[in-house]
């Protein structure tokens, strides 16, 4: 399992310490999570800090595009530095076409899902991505609670991805993610698991990555 912590749970104060803070507990992944305040209620931050953040860091970073057509900002987030591209099925009319530039510019493409959406969504997609992100709560804020039902949408989401022949493609799980339901969300199938509210704010951060990894031992 991968964990990548969500960036907005973090000191906004000291960002290049809190992802050197990160790396040195061995932290691989961080997850950016963009907000335009049109398709959700909130607005965070775009390409000028990813771009500010890029060189003091060794980090996969996870851009989470929570906007309205993403296909607009796909090339200014590549070139801040992402390296992987989430873009929300529901926000983009032609998905196919904005995975499809994503990987040609050579970032991984993902898609992810509010938690009422289908997997029908990605059925006919599942060639042009690299993850599947599954919403465990409604996006727009840290700290909601996890939604019980994506248990069972991340184990038809690993059914479906196993039946097109993409068992490679990475299932993450964002929302309301903990030590206390790690294991279980492993079992169900998820391969990387985002946590802002219950990683930040405990530290040493190499304390807190050992407590979310901990249940996947026994
Ligand atoms: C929600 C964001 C999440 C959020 C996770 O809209 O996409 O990444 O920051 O925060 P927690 O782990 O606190 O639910
Ligand atoms: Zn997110």
């Amino acid at each position: 399992m991968i964990l990548s912590p969500s960036l907005l749970s973090a000191d906004f104060s000291r960002l290049a310490e809190e992802l050197q803070a990160l790396e040195a507990a061995g932290v691989t992944w961080l997850h950016l999570d963009v907000m335009d305040g049109a398709y959700v209620p909130n607005i965070t931050f775009g390409p000028p800090l990813i771009k500010a953040l890029r060189p003091g860091s060794g980090l996969f970073f996870d851009v989470h595009l929570m906007v309205e057509d993403p296909s607009r900002y796909i090339r200014d987030f590549k070139n801040a530095g992402a390296d992987m591209l989430v873009i929300h099925a529901e926000a983009d009319r032609h998905p196919q076409r904005t995975l499809s530039a994503i990987r040609e510019m050579g970032c991984k493409a993902g898609v992810a899902l509010n938690p009422g959406t289908d997997l029908g969504a990605i059925r006919w997609l599942v060639n042009d991505m690299d993850m599947l992100l599954i919403m465990s709560v409604n996006p727009g804020f840290s700290g909601q609670a996890f939604i019980p039902a994506t248990f069972d949408k991340i184990r038809a989401a690993r059914r479906l991805l196993d039946a097109c022949g993409r068992a490679d493609v990475l299932i993450q799980v964002d929302g309301g993610v903990c030590p206390e339901n790690t294991a279980q969300l492993v079992e169900a199938g998820a391969d990387v698991l985002v946590s802002g509210s219950a990683f930040f704010g405990h530290k040493p951060y190499d304390a807190r990555l050992a407590a979310f990894m901990k249940p996947l031992a026994g």
